[in-house]
């Protein structure tokens, strides 16, 4: 049986504990380029990939807690990925979880169980 799981990775980067509200950051992690977003909401991690023309959010703010693209400013909630103007195409977006150890990041992926045991 096909099952969907989530890889967690520990983010190791010291710039993420000082991000400041109504800022965000570039960060490689597990494969992926991500755009981590912090809002009065709290820290979210997105894909840096602005679903428009495939853009870096790199230059981009936040407004009214959601992050713009700085190409053509479109908004989109860094919570949902759900564009908030000027697109209908949402972001993708990877939960975030604050452990004992530190942030981690979990990135979906596809197994196959078999017997009850995961084959990767
Ligand atoms: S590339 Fe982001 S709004 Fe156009």
């Amino acid at each position: 049986m096909w099952v969907e799981k989530l890889r967690w990775v520990r983010v190791d980067d010291p710039r993420v504990r000082t991000l400041p509200v109504d800022a965000h950051m570039r960060l490689s992690l597990g494969g992926h380029t991500l755009r981590l977003v912090r809002t009065p909401a709290g820290l979210f991690a997105l894909e840096d990939r602005c679903p428009h023309q495939g853009r870096s959010f790199e230059g981009g703010w936040c407004e009214d807690g959601c992050l713009v693209c700085p190409w053509h400013r479109f908004a989109y909630d860094p919570a949902t990925g759900r564009a908030r103007q000027g697109s209908t195409a949402n972001v993708g977006t990877f939960p975030v979880e604050q452990r004992e150890n530190g942030l981690h990041i979990g990135f979906p992926y596809t197994t196959f169980r078999l017997f009850g045991i995961d084959l990767w």
